[in-house]
């Protein structure tokens, strides 16, 4: 008899994003525009982990991300692990990295910036991983997990 389960429901293909932290769990649903998505979705909250103390895990059935989803979920989740399932079988963990440079979905923290003010896309250098610190590719302003708005 097993005495152990799974916390949440196991997949047959798709990916879980694991280590997630309690309060980053929806906003990583957010950014990858999850709430329109037709398959299955569990997501465990407030689990125990040694490491963390508490995390969320996140299963999206059928879902493979691409590198640019992967970044966002970095900026959101640094800690995060994604495991790629294959008929019920773990095939990959990887963890998630921070990139140096990052394009389009987050906000310049400068209300005169240009990409506030017209419509040019945003474009950043990933100045500091640890702390999070994001240069403004156009006015050199910081944008930090402080100031931080996802577009
Ligand atoms: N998982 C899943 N569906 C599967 C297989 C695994 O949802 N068909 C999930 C498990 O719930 C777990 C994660 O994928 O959260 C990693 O699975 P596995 O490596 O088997 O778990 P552990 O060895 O316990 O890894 P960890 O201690 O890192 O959770
Ligand atoms: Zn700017």
């Amino acid at each position: 008899m097993q005495k152990k389960e799974l916390h949440v429901s196991a997949i047959q293909n798709g990916t879980v994003i694991d280590h997630i932290t309690s309060s980053g769990v929806l906003q990583v649903l957010r950014i990858l525009n999850l709430e329109t998505y037709e398959d299955r979705i569990y997501l465990g909250g407030n689990l125990d982990s040694k490491k963390y103390g508490k995390k969320a895990i996140l299963k999206i059935e059928n879902k493979f991300f691409r590198e640019d989803e992967i970044n966002k979920i970095a900026l959101v989740a640094p800690n995060a692990t994604l495991i790629e399932i294959r008929d019920y079988e773990v095939v990959k963990k990887t963890p998630v990295e921070i990139p140096n440079d990052v394009y389009h979905f987050i906000k310049c923290a400068n209300p005169n910036c240009i990409t506030n003010v017209e419509e040019v896309p945003t474009r950043f250098k990933v100045t500091d991983k640890n702390d999070l610190r994001l240069k403004c590719h156009y006015c050199e302003k910081n944008t930090t997990r402080a100031t931080i708005e996802y577009k």
